[in-house]
């Protein structure tokens, strides 16, 4: 079971390279983002409390994240593995992670560290913004400057500690976030699967 953290700030690419992970490993990918908007767009009474959240640019709580990742890894579908996009966020959901995984015998693989200064994510947002305009779709309601620089902060304070946690856990794989896609993808591949290489000659077994 390969499960892998893409971690980075918001705009560094965790999305982009997700979709092409899955179309390689055949992964499932679960966004907390996407999964928040999804209770948004369905009205229930936990995307009524997260709207307010998100729209801030602060972190949904602790206790919602872990709970919604903890039902949702139990479907048949994250059998193979899991890329988890955007999740952990904070020390406390990297540690329930640990502890979700150590009940599977599966633990993390890898946390991929897409690296992308600052000034380089407020013009990625300024062409995600006009490209989701031009093809007619309703741009992200918290995709504003505004929003972005507490989303940045957020990401400062809360989840760039998660960086020495994870490289102390001998599993952070750091990636210049500026490279060009295919790039990324290929030093991601690589990374992945000299891991995958090297937990099959240990005799560990790993996915074929
Ligand atoms: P979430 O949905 O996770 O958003 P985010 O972290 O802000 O990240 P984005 O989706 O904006 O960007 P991305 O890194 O996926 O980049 P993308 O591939 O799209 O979270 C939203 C909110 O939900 C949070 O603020 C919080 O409120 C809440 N939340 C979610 N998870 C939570 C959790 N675990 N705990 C608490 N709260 C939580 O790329 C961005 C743009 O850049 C695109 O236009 C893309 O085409 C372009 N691009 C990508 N790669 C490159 C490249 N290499 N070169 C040039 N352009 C590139």
């Amino acid at each position: 079971m390969m499960n892998i953290v893409l971690l980075g700030p918001p705009g560094s690419g965790k999305g982009t390279q997700s979709a092409k992970l899955i179309a390689k490993y055949g992964l499932k990918q679960l966004s907390t983002g996407d999964m928040l908007r999804a209770e948004v767009k369905a009205g229930t009474d936990l995307g009524k409390k997260a709207k307010i959240i998100m729209d801030q640019g602060n972190l949904v709580s602790d206790d919602i994240i872990i709970d919604m990742i903890a039902k949702r890894m139990d479907n048949s579908d994250c059998a193979n593995g899991v890329i988890f996009d955007g999740f952990p966020r904070t020390e406390a959901q990297a540690k329930a992670l640990d502890a979700l995984l150590s009940k599977k015998s599966a633990p993390l693989m890898a946390v991929i560290e897409l690296d992308v200064a600052p000034h380089v994510l407020v013009g990625r947002l300024k062409t995600r913004i006009a490209e989701t305009l031009a093809e007619g779709d309703a741009v992200r309601s918290d995709d504003n400057e505004e929003t972005l620089i507490t989303r940045l902060k957020n990401y400062r304070d809360q989840t760039a500690p998660l960086i020495p946690y994870y490289r102390q856990h001998g599993i952070l794989k750091p990636v210049d976030g500026t490279l060009p896609v295919d790039d990324i993808s290929a030093i991601i591949e690589k990374f992945l699967d000299s891991k995958r290489g090297g937990a099959r000659k240990a005799g560990m077994g790993g996915p074929g």
